[in-house]
């Protein structure tokens, strides 16, 4: 089975074609971190008109890059939730206006169970159940999959994703944008212990996320605390330019504490063995390496998907939707798009 799967949540318009849920046969992602830098973020208005303007030429490249012609599609899927809603109400009317021309089934799914997908397309005989850490610049979820059509999410951040805290830190230190790549490459040459940051767990047990605190205080450790702000009365209470790799290694070693905690936490609660990740945050070394390291400690098998199937694609998607059609799971011409699950 054949299925065009169709991506546009966030900042990446993308289209693929999957073949049985398993042979990736085009993944095409047309970025437009280009479009956000100068803004340090993901601008939703900006974002929306660059879907509409990559969206044809994605899906064309998708399907020349497999070498089929729509004719010979089985199925169209697209990720309806979450995400930035006009972001993803671009992908859904691609998605529909073709399975309407071609008479096409229709799946469309969450973007976070095609993250978790996106471990079992890299790897096929994953045992289940897993627990899933799916951490990027719009959300950060610990799942637990049981099948591949029995996914439930056990944490969720309450305020910023784990990608968002580290584009924010990046631009209060100046660094550019996505500040996650960044702050991975120069925490390498940085103490993590220079600074001392907050781990934010919530109330005892919980596997919710918050990362709204850690920004904040790596606001003040760095600009001084108001009133005392750089500039204002010869840089007392801020921190030094030198220190950036300092900052860098100091806040991610924070953030990659909790996740690699909470999600192994989730893992030993629910007697699991085996762990994936997934989103762009799964990319950052020190989260791979301590997370494989912890787990080794407790028995547990880390799987971590190469780059390309971590950030946002729409072969993760093609993938899940080929489960999703084959349990009669389509989805009618009038489904509409969620910014939240
Ligand atoms: O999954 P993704 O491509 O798109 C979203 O759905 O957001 O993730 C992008 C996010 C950005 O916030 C970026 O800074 C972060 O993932 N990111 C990283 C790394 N690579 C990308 N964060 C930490 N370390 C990295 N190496
Ligand atoms: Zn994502």
């Amino acid at each position: 089975m054949l299925i065009l799967g169709i991506e546009s949540s966030c900042d990446e318009t993308a289209a693929a074609v999957v073949e049985d849920g398993r042979r990736i046969m085009s993944n095409v992602i047309a970025s437009q971190q280009h479009l956000h830098r100068k803004y340090g973020g993901v601008v939703p208005e900006i974002a929306c008109r660059a879907h509409v303007e990559a969206i044809v030429a994605t899906l064309d490249e998708a399907l020349a890059e497999a070498d089929v012609t729509l004719d010979d599609l089985d199925a169209v899927a697209v990720a309806n939730r979450p995400g930035l809603i006009g972001a993803l109400l671009i992908g859904l009317t691609a998605a529909k206006s073709i399975a309407w021309a071609r008479e096409l089934p229709l799946a469309a799914v969450s973007h976070i169970h095609a993250h978790l997908y996106a471990n079992i397309l890299n790897e096929p005989g994953l045992p289940m159940p897993f627990v899933g850490l799916i951490a990027s610049g719009g959300h950060t979820s610990i799942a637990i999959c049981r099948s591949v059509m029995d996914m439930d999410i056990i944490g969720s951040t309450t305020d910023d994703a784990a990608g968002e805290a580290f584009d924010k830190v990046a631009k209060i230190l100046e660094l550019g944008y996505p500040g996650g790549p960044i702050i991975d490459r120069l925490a390498r040459d940085g103490d993590p212990n220079a600074f001392n940051l907050p781990r934010t767990y919530l109330e005892p047990g919980s596997l919710d996320f918050s990362f709204s605190g850690i920004k904040t205080a790596v606001l003040y450790a760095w600009r001084g605390q108001p009133g005392r702000m750089r500039g204002t009365d010869g840089h007392k209470g801020a921190a030094s330019p030198e220190a950036v790799p300092d900052m860098a290694a100091s806040f991610q070693e924070a953030v990659v504490q909790v996740l690699v905690d909470k999600t192994l936490d989730a893992a030993g609660r629910h007697g699991v063995s085996h762990v994936a990740i997934g989103g762009g945050v799964a990319c950052n070394s020190r989260l791979r390496e301590v997370l494989t390291q912890k787990a080794k400690t407790e028995n547990i098998t880390v799987h971590v998907p190469p780059p390309a199937l971590c950030t946002d694609n729409a072969a993760m998607v093609a993938g899940l939707a080929y489960h999703y059609v084959n349990s009669g799971l389509t989805a009618p011409l009038d489904v509409d798009a969620f910014s939240r699950l």
